[in-house]
């Protein structure tokens, strides 16, 4: 099966994890989140694969290349600004025919991929849209459906209270080539906005798949460490071998440390004496973790250093970062790439520190 995968947006949200990569590179238990999709696509049978690109679009290419590493066939389609969802797949018109399936490149998810693909040859559909339950649908587009599955409405970012239903747009849609006829070539354009409501308002069987299987888009800092404590907690299958916990390197242990929960450590890490390491926890390759620190469900980036005595807790810590002795690091701080946080800091809770930066 074919899909086309959008991974062309700046990830403004998931700042400053995203100043120096794309969303769909960020470490998620230390492989790029990319290689998890694939490795879950492959798995369900998707293995010929258009990559829509924008936003440095070589950060991709230049490590996936030709996608046979990873099970499958990787075609690079390039924007030269920003098309939006509808608009990036039109750009790769002349790969597509038949039916294929669109993705947001920021989710993760064990959707039945085959069972969806289905559905939609079943139902005549000319789109599905995989429909997933959230607690609270505020900040996503609500799709209304009828009893036969038919989508009746969408209802972009409704007052919690006024939403009829909290099933929301997955991101992921079975369309057929014909549904990019109504797409205007190289001029921006979103399925969510112009195209799926223009498809409800021709009359076009537009079908929904609900489905209350794992899904989460890693678009937010606290969700980009949700994922990875799904995974590691096994609320969501892992893909890829390697980013399991036990899965990881062995780290230097002193033998007063102590690990609890599952932990991945990357390779050549160091832990020092009385230190603690509470999961789920994930440490890039060659981080330190001085004595006496407690890093308590952190996600640490490759090279970081925690000094001693400090305690870095539900955080994210950016690569090659320094937190001083004594630094406190808060609930929900994400702390760029080679930062300085000085001996005695705090970074207080859901603070944002930006790479290069000395605190
Ligand atoms: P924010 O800036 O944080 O909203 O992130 P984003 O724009 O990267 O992601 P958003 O959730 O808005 O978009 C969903 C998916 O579509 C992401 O995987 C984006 O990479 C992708 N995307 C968004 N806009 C474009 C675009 O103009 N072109 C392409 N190729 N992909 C896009």
């Amino acid at each position: 099966m074919k899909a086309v995968l959008l991974v062309g947006g700046e990830g403004t949200r998931l700042r400053p994890l995203t100043c120096n990569t794309v969303k769909a590179m960020v470490p998620i238990l230390n492989r790029p989140f990319l290689a998890h999709l694939l490795a879950y696509l492959a798995s369900h049978g998707v293995d010929d694969i258009v990559v829509t690109l924008c936003y440095l679009p070589d950060r991709i290419g230049g490590q996936f290349g030709d996608g046979s590493a990873c099970g499958v066939k990787l075609t690079y389609v390039m924007e030269e600004t920003p098309l939006g969802t509808a608009g990036a797949v039109k750009n790769a018109e002349p790969r597509l025919d038949g039916s294929f399936f669109v993705f947001n490149g920021d989710i993760l998810t064990d959707i039945d991929l085959r069972a969806m693909m289905d559905f939609h040859r079943r139902s005549g559909a000319v789109a599905t849209i995989a429909l997933t339950p959230v607690e609270d649908p505020s900040a996503y587009g609500v799709v209304e459906t009828a009893p036969d599955g038919r989508v009746k409405r969408f209802i972009e970012k409704p007052p919690r209270h006024e939403a009829p239903t909290n099933m929301i747009n997955a991101g992921i849609y079975v369309l057929d080539a014909s549904v990019l006829d109504r797409v205007p070539k190289g001029q921006p354009c979103m399925f969510e906005r112009q195209v799926f409501p223009g498809l409800l308002a021709a009359g076009a069987p537009v079908y929904a798949f609900p489905t209350t299987d794992y899904w989460i888009d890693i678009g937010t800092p606290d969700k980009y460490r949700q994922v990875q404590y799904d995974l590691l907690e096994g609320k969501c299958a892992s893909h890829l071998q390697s980013a399991r916990p036990g899965g990881g390197a062995a780290a230097r242990l002193d033998p007063s440390a102590a690990v609890d929960g599952p932990v991945l450590f990357g390779r050549d890490c160091t832990i020092g004496a009385g230190a603690r390491i509470k999961g789920p926890a994930v440490l890039g390759d060659g981080c330190t973790v001085l004595d006496g620190s407690t890093v308590d469900r952190a996600i640490i980036w490759t090279g970081a250093r925690i000094g001693r005595g400090a305690t870095v807790r539900d955080c994210v810590i950016g690569g090659k970062t320094t937190v001083g002795d004594g630094c406190v690091i808060e609930a929900g701080a994400v702390v760029g790439d080679s930062v300085v946080v000085t001996t005695g800091s705090r970074v207080a809770a859901g603070q944002k520190v930006w790479p290069d930066t000395t605190l």
